[in-house]
């Protein structure tokens, strides 16, 4: 399987994309393969009014690398695994544009909407957060956001990777070691055991079978 990991801190060496690193290299020793994108190589614009910008024959007419990313790593990809230091209590403004410029391509105005919509169904999705603070909710506005996306995705919000820093690289020093564990959940992304039921999901009422 593939899995597109979007590094979205603009510190390219920066707490989260250490995070996202270790991440990579667990899905990769896993056996599965991984796109690693870095948010501020493909965008330089927010989404903007498709009706203004979209061009006649239904491309986005925004010049940047966003459109092969989305194209050539996050549709062909079973997996999307998103990094971001926390700002403001929420995600980086790259990590939302990413987000909100897939609906150039899901809007109806877009001739290919439908084929782009199959597409986007059904991935496991991570998180991978960075922050200074370490009360518990100071993750909860994104985790929130990436469980409704998931939700309305019929995705599968596999878990989160959260370490704690400020200073560049800092997160290394995070006693509780959210680097190995980063790439522990890499390298268990596509196996872990990981459930978000419906009242009717057929299910044995057991999560981890019987006992030995
Ligand atoms: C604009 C901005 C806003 C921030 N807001 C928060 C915040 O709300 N809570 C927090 O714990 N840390 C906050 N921080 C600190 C970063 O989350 C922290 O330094 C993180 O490790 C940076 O990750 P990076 O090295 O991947 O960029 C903020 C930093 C910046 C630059």
């Amino acid at each position: 399987m593939k899995a597109m990991i979007l590094s979205s801190s603009p510190r390219r060496t920066g707490n989260s994309a250490i995070l996202a690193r270790a991440v990579a290299e667990g899905v990769r020793d896993s056996g599965h393969e991984c796109d690693f994108v870095v948010a501020d190589d493909v965008l330089t614009d927010f989404l903007k009014d498709c009706r203004v910008c979209r061009r006649a024959d239904g491309s986005c007419s925004i010049e940047d690398g966003f459109a092969a990313a989305f194209f050539e790593n996050y549709l062909p990809s079973q997996g999307f695994i998103v990094a971001s230091p926390i700002y403001w209590y929420g995600m980086s403004a790259q990590l939302k544009a990413f987000f909100d410029r897939m609906f150039c391509y899901i809007a109806a105005s877009y001739p290919q909407s439908s084929s782009v919509v199959a597409r986007m169904l059904s991935k496991r999705i991570g998180l991978v957060l960075s922050s200074e603070e370490t009360f518990p909710t100071v993750s909860a506005g994104i985790v929130q956001q990436i469980q409704e996306f998931s939700r309305y995705t019929r995705s599968t919000f596999v878990g989160t990777v959260h370490g704690y820093g400020n200073s560049r690289g800092e997160v290394a020093r995070d006693p509780r070691d959210p680097v190995a564990s980063a790439y522990r959940f890499g390298r268990d992304f596509f196996s872990a055991h990981a459930t978000d039921y419906q009242i009717d999901t057929p299910r044995s009422g057991r999560v981890w079978g019987p006992a030995a």
